[in-house]
Order: C-alpha cells, then sequence, then structure tokens
C-alpha cells in the first residue's frame, strides 16, 4: 500500500531506500527493509499493477560484535569510561580494569585508547586523559546499520571489516513506476471463475489473476515400484550379472503344441485339463508350427524315437492346436530353444536366436577333427506372468509371475546344474537351499528346490528344475551331445523368503497358493486393483 500511495503521488519512486515504512522512524534503508519491499514489488508486479528496476550495490551488515558497539560503545570507550580522570580518584590497575570491563574489552580497548591519546599511565594505574571522547567506531557502526553504508568510505570500511565489525553483501534498491492495471485499491484478484460468477456476470467486471508460467508447481510425491517389481528388478540384475540374455515372452497366448506337446507333455496329462488351463474359444485354432518339426513332436509321442519309447497313445491335433493362456513360461522357453537349434537344422539364421546366443561351439567329427555343426550354447532367462485357472479367493488367484532360466551348451550334467542353483539362489540371499528329486514330463532327473526359512524355521519349496528330456531337445534339433537344464519358480515365493512380501504361492504345479499365515491373508491386498498406494510406498521392499 505504501508503494502504491506513494506512486499515486509521485508517480515514480526513484530510489526505495528513501521510502519510510509505516510504523518506522528511519526511512527503509537496510537490506531487511529492502527485502520486504521486493515481496511487496513482487506481489504487485504479478498484477501488472506496478514495474520496477533492481539495482545492485554492495552494502554492510553489523557481526554481533558490532551490534554490542553500536549500544554500548567501542571498547576502548567503555575502557575510558570505566577510569577516573586523572587526579581525581585514584588509578586503576590493568587487573582491576579486567574486572569492570571484561578480558576481552580490557584486552582490546586498552592498545586503542592509549593510541587515541584517551588514557594514560599514573603510577601503576591507569586514568583518564580526556574529559570526553568522541567514539567514532561507534558513530560509523551506527550509521551502517541505519544505512548499510558509510559516507567515510572504503578505507574506513575495510578497517572495520578487518576488524570483523561488519560484513560485506549484496544488497539492492528499487525504482518503481506505475504498472498497466495500476491502482491504489490491493484488493485480490480473482483466482478462480465461479458458476456464480456466470450467473451473476460478475465475471465481466472482475479483475483475475494472471497465470504464472514460471511457478514451480507442488512437488509430485516420489513414486514407488510395486514389491513385486522391485523384486523382479532385483531377480533380472542377477541374471544379467550371470550373463543371461533375456527371452521375449510377451506372448500370453500360446498353443497347447508350444505350451505342452513341444515339451513332451503327453496329451492326456492333468495339467492340460479345463480345470487347469485356460482355454481360448476365439480363435479356434493356433496356426501351425513349422511342419517338419510338428512332424518329429507328433511322432515321439505317438510312436517314439531318438531312443525313447513315446507314449503310445493316438495323437491329437485338436489338441495340439488348441489355443490357451500358457500355464509356464517354458513354453516362450521351448520358442527360443526351437530357434537355438536352427543352426543345427541347417537353417539360415535371420533374427533373434543368434543374438541370444554364446559365441561357437565346436564338435568332433569321426576322426577327431573339430567340426562347427551349428550349436551355439546360450544362457536364457524370463520373469513374466502366467495364467492357471483357479477359482479366485483371498488365497488363489488365477496369474502369477514365474522366473525361469534356460542353460544350452554340450555335455552339461546334473551337477552343473545343483551348482549353478546354489549360485542363482545365493545371490537373491538365500544360502542354505537342497534338492529333492521330483518328476516333470519334460525333465530327467528334476530336482525341486527347498529353501530353508529363517523366520518359520522350515523347509519351503522355492522352485523347480531339471535337464530337458532328449525327446524335447532331439525334434528340435539340437546334437546329441547338447544338455539344456532349466529352472523355474515364482517371483511372490523368493520374495516371501525375504520376508519382504510376507505372502507366497506354491510352486506346485498345478495349484500355485498363497499362504495366510504369512501375515497377508488375502492376495489381493498385494495384486490387482485394490493394492493401496500407500501400503506400496511403505513396504520395505521398495527400500532396497
Ligand atoms: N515349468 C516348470 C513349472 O512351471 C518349471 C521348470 C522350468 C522346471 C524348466 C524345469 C525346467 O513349475
Amino acid at each position: 500500500q505504501l508503494v502504491l500511495d506513494t506512486l499515486d503521488v509521485k508517480s515514480t519512486i526513484d530510489d526505495t531506500r528513501l521510502l519510510t515504512i509505516p510504523g518506522q522512524s528511519q526511512p527503509a534503508a537496510s537490506h531487511e527493509d529492502q527485502i520486504t519491499i521486493l515481496g511487496a514489488l513482487n506481489s504487485l508486479l504479478s498484477r501488472e499493477m506496478i514495474v520496477y528496476e533492481t539495482h545492485e550495490i554492495s552494502s554492510h551488515a553489523l557481526t554481533a560484535e558490532g551490534s554490542q558497539i553500536v549500544n554500548e560503545g567501542s571498547h576502548e570507550a567503555r575502557v575510558w569510561a570505566a577510569l577516573p580522570e586523572k587526579g581525581q580518584g585514584s588509578p586503576l590497575t590493568p587487573i582491576q580494569l579486567k574486572k569492570q570491563v571484561g578480558d576481552e574489552t580490557a584486552k582490546v580497548g586498552q592498545g586503542r585508547a592509549f593510541k587515541n591519546g584517551w588514557i594514560g599511565k599514573e603510577g601503576d594505574g591507569l586514568v583518564k586523559l580526556t574529559a570526553t571522547i568522541q567514539d567514532v567506531t561507534q558513530i560509523d557502526l551506527q550509521e551502517i546499520a541505519s544505512t548499510g553504508m558509510l559516507k567515510a568510505g572504503e578505507k574506513t570500511l575495510a578497517d572495520l571489516r578487518k576488524r570483523k565489525l561488519i560484513v560485506q553483501r549484496k544488497g539492492q534498491w528499487f525504482t518503481v513506476r506505475k504498472g498497466s492495471s495500476f491502482s491504489t485499491s490491493t484488493a485480490k484478484p480473482e483466482t478462480d471463475l465461479t458458476v456464480d460468477m456466470l450467473t451473476s456476470g460478475a465475471w465481466k467486471t472482475s479483475k483475475f489473476k494472471k497465470y504464472n508460467f514460471d511457478a514451480e508447481g507442488t512437488p509430485t510425491e516420489g513414486g514407488a515400484l510395486h514389491p513385486l517389481l522391485k523384486v523382479r528388478e532385483e531377480i533380472r540384475n542377477i541374471f544379467l550379472e550371470m550373463g543371461f540374455a533375456e527371452m521375449p515372452t510377451s506372448s500370453f497366448v500360446e498353443s497347447g503344441f508350444w505350451c505342452f506337446d513341444a515339451l513332451f507333455v503327453p496329451q492326456q496329462h492333468p495339467a492340460r485339463d479345463l480345470q487347469d488351463t485356460f482355454y481360448l474359444s476365439d480363435p479356434k485354432e493356433a496356426l501351425p508350427p513349422e511342419p517338419e518339426y510338428y512332424k518329429r513332436v507328433s511322432m515321439v509321442h505317438e510312436h517314439g524315437g531318438f531312443g525313447s519309447t513315446g507314449y503310445r497313445a493316438p495323437w491329437s491335433h485338436a489338441e495340439s492346436s488348441k489355443l490357451l493362456l500358457r500355464t509356464h513360461t517354458t513354453a516362450s522357453s521351448a520358442h527360443m530353444l526351437y530357434k537355438l537349434a536352427a543352426k543345427c537344422r541347417g537353417e539360415k539364421v535371420v533374427g533373434d536366436a543368434d543374438e541370444f546366443a554364446h559365441g561357437v561351439s565346436t564338435t568332433d567329427d569321426a576322426e577327431g577333427k573339430e567340426q562347427d555343426d551349428g550349436f551355439r550354447p546360450a544362457k536364457l532367462f524370463s520373469i513374466d506372468r502366467v495364467f492357471r485357472n483357479e477359482t479366485m479367493d483371498a488365497t488363489h488367484l488365477a496369474e502369477f509371475h514365474q522366473v525361469e532360466g534356460v542353460v544350452a551348451d554340450r555335455n552339461l550334467t546334473l551337477a552343473d546344474l545343483i551348482g549353478f542353483m546354489r549360485v542363482f539362489f545365493n545371490k537373491m540371499g538365500i544360502e542354505k537351499v537342497r534338492f529333492k528329486p521330483a518328476y516333470n514330463p519334460y525333465t530327467e532327473p528334476s530336482l525341486e528346490i527347498f529353501a530353508f526359512h529363517p523366520m518359520l524355521d522350515r523347509w519351503v519349496e522355492v522352485g523347480n528344475s531339471g535337464m530337458f528330456r532328449p525327446e524335447m531337445l532331439e525334434p528340435m534339433g539340437f546334437p546329441k551331445d547338447v544338455r539344456v537344464h532349466g529352472w523355474g519358480l515364482s517371483l511372490e515365493r523368493p520374495t516371501m523368503i525375504r520376508q519382504v512380501i510376507l505372502c507366497a504361492f506354491s510352486m506346485d504345479y498345478d495349484q500355485p497358493r498363497l499362504s495366510s499365515r504369512y501375515g497377508i491373508n488375502n492376495i489381493r491386498t498385494l495384486v490387482g486393483h485394490k493394492v493401496s498406494i500407500e501400503g506400496i510406498e511403505s513396504s520395505p521392499a521398495v527400500m532396497f
């Protein structure tokens, strides 16, 4: 208001340091005053009521010691004041002086008072030599306190700075002129166009606040990865660190052929039941796989081959061409392994299979000569969603995540698989692991992996693994000495072992199960649309 009123009378303010803020006796020359004025100027500027120019100056401010001198006089003045005049009263010894004015003042003040000729010696003591003094330091500092400057000039200022009584700082002052919307009324402009304003017509005369496109806006709250995604990232990093390449897993829909047949899962296997697998009604059939490969797969199922007797059950093309939601990511692994074997089948390789392979691997022919049969070793992994036909309830979901790895090389052994699993789980922080023989249609031997759960104080199953059968690998075209081992686990289970999200799915092939005893008694508080955002942000998992 002061600025507006002054402008109303004078139309410009040449120097804001000459304004007198109401309630103050002195003009607003100090740094603090100019800061206050700047705030007002900016607010008026945003309403286009004024325009202003800034002028930089270097000004000075008092230190604590400087302020004390303004109030109580300089050290030398205090020393002088404490002493009796010459010939009147008994002189003070230096020790008595110290007692009166304090150590610091006595020490600093005595020298200066001597130099100024204010005091002198009488016997062992000290006395005043002059009846009055002019405390220049105090006067200078007073000037600085009220104006930020000193007329006496730079030399004195430099001296006061050296004595640590003042500090230099950048100051500002302003010249102000009327703006395009100048008025002496500071009524706040409207920020919102309301229904009332529209109906009453008040909007026509209202003043609206301008948009400030330079405003920084309210800071956004930090986001957080869902605990499962966080753990997925961790596991992905473990794989990458171990030299694995990530498989493409974007096709949730697979055919019975790729999800089961290619893996030598018998066509009558219970996992292929409607109760366990979601089938698609439209489209009715999958596109046929490459005919020669299809023939080899159906052969090994129905009649055997590659050293196997097969299942000796009639082959159903209908079963093979059904479309379904993949029940495991091993379907994706089958695609990749088939691609990896392309060169071994004598196909020209275009696309991604070679991209995932590691170097060249040769084999010896009958004469012991090295030859390239097209096989390329590979280490592949995936972490993605799988689907099983479960009735959804508090402890069951119809979809969950699988972590899967496959390693293909010549002459791998079961010991390689076991050794590998130990390293892998170790990297996930699971140190105690145990293996138990198990059965999978596509692996032989197969091993279930158990980890010791320190909180539950017992062994829990964390994964399933094995060495892929020749009935699966050889129809793809892999040479006989190539072994592929693979393993799968749920993403949710190791997360539980780490006691981060206290929930779990069982790795039982046809029963993903969440155990309520681990703290979360409804899986839907973790996955799905009912997940609470705060719950995720405060989950310890996101703080890894
Ligand atoms: N597909 C298996 C499962 O769903 C896991 C697995 C993958 C086992 C690869 C062996 C080899 O449980």
